[in-house]
């Protein structure tokens, strides 16, 4: 695999391969003298992150993947303002300009559907020896937050098959929500309970998909019937940036709500909240949304390495 584009690129060994590798890196990573052999693992690797939309998790846990296994970084945030963009350049030259310093790989985030497609036929045309990562194009996909998502449901529920899991927020607009379920939908016995305002509802194209793939699924009455007996709880909140609002559904996940949820299930949020999920559930054991995070840096640790060879 040279880039890392959108979820349907991984099928079911890929994804068991990655996780296995990714249980190991965590494993020597949680010990001084494995941290310290881990830096040696991409010694002289260069990697970009060029982000034209805003981003805390993402471009700090790539970068500190990146640098714990011994990579160089070289990093620009809001490029729409503080690159070349802003004089009218266009995406594909900016990429093959940075192609021209051999980096070993550029993470990039672009607010266009397509953008990282785009940068990577760029690469490909030009025959640079570079791997493009789509950190999260428009309102495309987010493929390696899927794979920290699942990588963590993995952990916490101890398995993949035969759950289920409740999806809700902004699912038409949510690049998230559309990874994941492109990647949940090739493990055995997994339902998808979905719950959303009128008007942000699951783009056609992913029911095609989960219909084409005989994958069970059903629209939620409201917050008692989605939780109810889900594995995984997954909220997302509203994108305002893109233009959604919500009016006619209050999706917040309080203590009243968790008391629906089984003993053994999980909440899941690929972050940053707004007011989705009240600062009391943090405490909820089953409140696994600041460990995903972490996991997010670790699976990356683990893309990386395999990028580089
Ligand atoms: N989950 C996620 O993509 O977060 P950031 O926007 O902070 O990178």
């Amino acid at each position: 695999m040279k880039h890392i584009l959108r979820s349907q690129q991984f099928d079911r060994p890929a994804l068991e391969k990655l996780f296995s590798a990714t249980d190991e890196l965590s494993a020597l990573y949680e010990t001084p003298a494995g941290k310290r052999d881990i830096r040696k693992l991409c010694e002289g690797k260069l990697l970009f992150a060029v982000f034209y939309e805003p981003s805390t998790r993402t471009r700090f846990s790539f970068c500190s993947a990146a640098q714990h296994l011994g990579m160089m970084t070289l990093q620009t945030e809001n490029a729409k303002e503080f690159s070349s963009a802003i004089k009218g350049e266009t995406l594909e030259d900016s990429i093959n300009a940075l192609c021209q310093y051999d980096p070993d790989i550029i993470v990039l985030r672009h607010h266009e559907t397509g953008g990282a497609d785009r940068a990577a036929a760029v690469v490909d045309r030009f025959d640079h020896n570079v791997s493009i990562i789509n950190a999260g194009d428009g309102k495309g996909q987010h493929p390696t937050q899927a794979l920290l998502d699942l990588y963590t449901i993995k952990r916490e529920l101890g398995r993949i098959d035969d759950i289920t899991v409740t999806v809700t927020g902004d699912l038409a607009n949510g690049r998230t929500v559309k990874s994941l379920v492109y990647l949940l939908a090739k493990f055995k016995g997994v339902k998808f309970v979905f719950l959303s305002p009128e008007n942000l509802k699951m783009e056609e194209g992913i029911i095609g998909h989960l219909r084409e793939h005989e994958v069970p699924f059903r629209e939620a009455r409201n917050l008692e019937d989605a939780l109810t007996d889900t594995d995984v709880a997954y909220w997302t909140r509203i994108q305002t940036e893109r233009g959604s609002s919500n009016t006619t559904l209050d999706l917040t996940l309080g203590v009243p709500q968790m008391k629906f949820m089984k003993e053994g299930s999980i909440v899941l949020h690929p972050l940053p909240r707004v007011n989705e999920i009240a600062k009391e559930v943090d405490g909820d054991k089953r409140a696994a949304y600041f460990r995903q995070v972490r996991n997010g840096m670790l699976i990356r640790m683990s893309l990386l390495r395999e990028l580089c060879g």
